[in-house]
This record gives C-alpha cells, sequence and structure tokens, in this order.
C-alpha cells in the first residue's frame, strides 16, 4: 500500500510517499481502507520534530474514514461498512494517512448515512479533544465558556458541543470571521484581541466560568476567566495559574479508545450539530502543499487527503 512517511525531521520537502506492508488486524482491531484522512496541527509538529520515542519512519494522521477492510476476532464490524475513526500516529503502526490503517474497533464507529468519508474523517480527533475539554471543565448548565481560536477546528467544535451543553458560549473572531463563528452558534462574538481580558470582560465584567484556549495563548488565556474558574489548554501548559484557575491540560490521546465518546460525536453529526467543513482535498502525493497551507495559518475549514 502507499503510505505518507517522514524519515527525518525537517520541513514539507522531508513528506513522502512510500510502499508499506499493508497491516493485519489482530484480535479487537480493524484495518480500514482509507479513503479520507485530514492533515491537522500535530502532523505538521510530527514532521518539525519527529517523534522522540519511536525510530522512523513515521506515518503521520490521526483521523481517517473510509470501508472496513479487515476485521480482527472479537471486533464489531462487518467488510465493507462505512466507518470514522481516530488512530495514534506515535504508534509503532503508523498513523492514517496510508491506504490501509489499522486502528483498535474502540476508535472506530459507523459513518451516518448521508455523511461524506471527507466529512468523517474531520471529526473524531477535534471531537474528542473538545468532549474532553469540557468534562475537565465540568461546567454546569447556564454556566459561560469562553472559547479562543473559535474559527478554527477545535474552536468550531468547542462553540458547537458548549451550545448543546447548555453553556452560554462567548467565543472569540477576528473581522470577516464574525459571521462564521456566530453561524456555529455562540451567543456571544468577542472580537480577537491581544488583549482577550478585556475583550471578555467587556461583554462578562466578571470574567467566564471556562475556557477552551484552541489558539494555544497559554497564560494570556488566563485573563477572560473568572477567579476561580478553569481553563483547558491544549498543548500540554499547565500553568503557573492566577487567581484560584484550575488549569486542565487536554490529551486526546488518552481518549481514543473511548467508544462512547465516538458514538456521541456520530449522533451530533447525524443531528446536524456538529457541522463539517471542509478547505480542500488532496492527493497523497500532494501532502507537503497541505503541510505549507496549514503551517501558514489562516486557513478556514479542513484539508483532507484523499484516497
Ligand atoms: N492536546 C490535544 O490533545 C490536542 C488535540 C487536538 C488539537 N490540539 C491542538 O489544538 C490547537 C488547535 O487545533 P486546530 O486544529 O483547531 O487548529 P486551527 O484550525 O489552526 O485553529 C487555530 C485557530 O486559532 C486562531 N488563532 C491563532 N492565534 C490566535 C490568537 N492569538 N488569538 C486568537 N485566535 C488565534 C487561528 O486563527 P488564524 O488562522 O487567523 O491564525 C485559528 O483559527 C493546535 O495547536 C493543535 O495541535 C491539541
Amino acid at each position: 500500500m502507499r503510505a505518507v512517511i517522514i524519515t527525518h525531521p525537517g520541513d514539507p520537502s522531508v513528506l513522502e510517499v512510500a510502499e508499506r506492508p499493508i497491516p493485519r488486524p489482530g484480535p479487537n482491531q480493524v484495518v480500514i481502507r482509507a479513503a479520507a484522512a485530514t492533515v491537522n496541527p500535530t502532523d505538521v509538529l510530527l514532521r518539525q520534530r519527529g517523534d522522540g520515542v519511536l525510530s522512523p519512519p513515521w506515518i503521520p494522521g490521526v483521523e481517517v474514514a473510509g470501508t472496513v477492510a479487515g476485521v480482527g476476532e472479537g471486533a464489531d464490524f462487518q467488510p465493507g461498512e462505512r466507518v470514522f475513526a481516530v488512530v495514534n500516529a506515535r504508534s509503532p503502526e503508523g498513523g492514517a494517512q496510508a491506504e490501509f490503517v489499522l486502528a483498535s474497533a474502540a476508535s472506530v464507529v459507523r459513518t451516518p448515512a448521508g455523511v461524506s468519508d471527507v466529512e468523517a474523517a474531520t471529526i473524531p480527533m477535534n471531537g474528542l479533544t473538545v468532549l474532553q475539554a469540557l468534562r475537565r471543565l465540568g461546567l454546569p448548565r447556564g454556566a459561560t465558556l469562553g472559547v479562543i481560536g473559535s474559527a478554527g477546528a477545535v474552536g468550531q467544535y468547542a462553540v458547537q458541543l458548549g451550545v448543546h451543553a447548555g453553556l452560554r458560549v462567548l467565543a472569540d473572531a477576528k473581522p470577516g470571521d464574525e459571521e462564521l463563528v456566530r453561524g456555529f452558534g455562540a451567543h456571544e462574538v468577542i472580537a480577537r484581541s491581544d488583549n482577550p481580558g478585556a475583550a471578555f470582560r467587556a461583554v462578562v465584567p466578571g470574567g467566564v466560568d471556562g475556557l477552551i484556549d484552541a489558539a494555544v495563548i497559554d497564560a494570556a488565556a488566563l485573563a477572560p476567566i473568572r477567579d476561580h474558574g478553569a481553563l483547558a489548554t491544549l498543548r500540554f501548559w499547565a500553568g503557573p495559574a492566577e487567581r484560584g484557575i484550575r488549569i486542565e491540560p487536554v490529551m486526546v490521546l488518552d481518549d481514543m479508545e473511548q467508544i462512547e465518546s465516538l458514538r456521541e460525536l456520530a449522533d451530533h453529526l447525524r443531528a446536524g450539530r456538529l457541522t463539517t467543513r471542509i478547505a480542500d482535498t488532496y492527493s497523497i502525493d500532494r501532502v507537503g502543499e497541505a503541510h505549507r497551507r496549514l503551517a501558514a495559518g489562516g486557513v478556514r475549514g479542513r484539508l483532507v487527503l484523499v484516497f
């Protein structure tokens, strides 16, 4: 099979497409014939820094959608079923940017009818990330949730799932993104600012109860939060905090086999509570273009490799 591989860290020119053996499913595993796999910031990081533990080549990619091609003992799937899945690219089996992808059955869920493979592939990692963030923030219905980086992939799902959880969602947007972010269901759109504390507190003077920092601004995301509120961070930042704020570093790797959460995401997708945005599709031979575009910033919607 053909797969994207990285043999050493570097710029997008280190991305290659190479022949690799087709994986075989073990017990409770599924092999997916990939139709679509997303390109995410984590793939850019893997390409830039490599994996500190596993030896190369590395196969990037965390999200895949396609059809079941192989079923291991105990896995409750049939060949030919349409599915989407989340996989750990930092594992010996490698990631999702390959024609055939090995996944734990607990990381695979059926794709709702009417949802394309390209759309389905954009859901699982960032959806699981937001479900974990909301769980760890632990906000009661009616509480205020701030979202920074709302126009991005995590940000969009944070707004949509926050609204569904009964929270009052305040989401930032720069000019030109305001209608987009309002369309996700945000109750208040806050002008994106170098001073998010002032911007959010102009609307909620006491500060929001909890905040998801999808822009990875870390310490700068504390200012909009009320005393003793909570902050979900996405790249390991764990403080120091201030004013009794609880910091919750989110790690989607901890939730890769949360089948109930994946089913919940599939239900949200089926019901239209999670919507998908595709910025562009690329053949795997053009994966370097997708990396360059993502690394440049400003992408609205997802970049998806198609097979
Ligand atoms: N910990 C985990 O398990 C986990 C899981 C999933 C994702 N992540 C991380 O979460 C982050 C977001 O991922 P993503 O896929 O949502 O990325 P994305 O689609 O690129 O979204 C990031 C958004 O933040 C905006 N932004 C950048 N700087 C900002 C600032 N100073 N103030 C306000 N907004 C700003 C960007 O706008 P512009 O495009 O205009 O710059 C973009 O809309 C990434 O760093 C990713 O690696 C972590």
